[in-house]
């Protein structure tokens, strides 16, 4: 493994990425983030884009944004290119929730010929304070998995396992599904936040009130009715079990959702608008 060409990390300014740069950089690994806003720049709908990115580059962290699937020739555009690992960060809920584009990522990153790894983390914690964090700053959060227990973990460990597979030859050819040291239902969850702010966030899982919600919001009936499917499956599938292998990469727990509410509440992502 050469130390002296940068890891690519692709998604390198989002939740995730830019945690897997900064540990990245912190270890003096160099390291060259990839978006539409750095330099270069780097768009997935825009393939002339790639090959500036890809140059001299021998390991890729490979997290896809939310609704973008793999493009096809992608992998063999890095292989000529010199890259020679791909970790690919995808999804726990891959099988469960039909995650079609990240089943077919899997897939391409396994035959691809590169050296690879599969992380699969469970939901982040920071989905509290990113696509949730109006929710919750507003004391009322809405999700149909009704009282399933969730593996909710953070992005920082999800960054600190990622380091350790690209930095490492431990993790080759194999899948690490990421959890947080406990599960937790949703509502046990709000509880934590609520009690990091002082203020309560009531829980609805139930379908019909999620379908409300989103249709109000102007989501198209057939996006809900899909979004819905896949709940309810992962409702179906019931309580999860942590994974340990947050833990057994990084030879220490992973952070209890509870430490990260009060860390977070103290940054103050959940103050009422305006008080931020
Ligand atoms: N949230 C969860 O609980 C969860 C759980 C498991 C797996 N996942 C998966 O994790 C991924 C999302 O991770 P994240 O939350 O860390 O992402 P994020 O914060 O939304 O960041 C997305 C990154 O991709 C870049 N990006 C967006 N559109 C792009 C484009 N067209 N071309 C190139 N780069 C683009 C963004 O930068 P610019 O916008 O500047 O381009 C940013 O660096 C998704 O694949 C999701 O399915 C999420």
């Amino acid at each position: 493994m050469k130390t002296d060409t940068p890891v690519l990390v692709l998604g390198g300014t989002g939740t995730v990425g830019s945690r897997v740069v900064a540990r990245l950089r912190d270890r003096g690994v160099p390291v060259r983030a990839a978006g539409r806003h750095t330099d270069p720049v780097f768009d997935w709908e825009d393939p002339s884009s790639w090959d500036g990115v890809l140059a001299g580059a021998d390991r890729m962290y490979l997290l896809l944004p939310d609704d973008v699937g793999l493009p096809d020739g992608f992998l063999a555009r890095a292989d000529r290119a010199g890259v020679r690992r791909v970790v690919l960060h995808s999804d726990r809920g891959v099988e469960v929730m039909g995650v079609t584009r990240l089943a077919d990522a899997e897939r391409a990153v396994r035959g691809s010929g590169l050296e690879w790894t599969i992380v699969r983390p469970d939901w982040f914690a920071q989905n509290f304070e990113t696509f949730f964090r109006d929710a919750v700053a507003g004391g009322r959060l809405c999700v149909p998995v009704g009282e399933a227990k969730q593996g909710f973990v953070d992005a920082d460990d999800i960054a600190a396992v990622a380091v350790q597979t690209l930095t490492t030859d431990a993790y080759l050819g194999e899948v690490l599904e990421l959890t947080g040291p406990v599960a937790l239902s949703f509502r046990e969850a709000l509880d934590h936040i609520g009690r990091s702010t002082g203020r309560e966030v009531t829980f609805d899982g139930s379908v019909e009130a999620y379908r409300r919600e989103m249709t109000a919001a102007g989501l198209p009936a057939e996006v809900v009715e899909e979004l819905i499917e896949g709940f309810t499956r992962l409702a179906a599938r019931g309580d999860t079990e942590p994974t340990g292998t947050v833990e057994r990469v990084l030879g220490r727990p992973g952070r209890h959702l509870r430490d990260y509410a009060v860390e977070a509440a103290a940054r103050g992502v959940w103050a009422p608008d305006g008080q931020q």
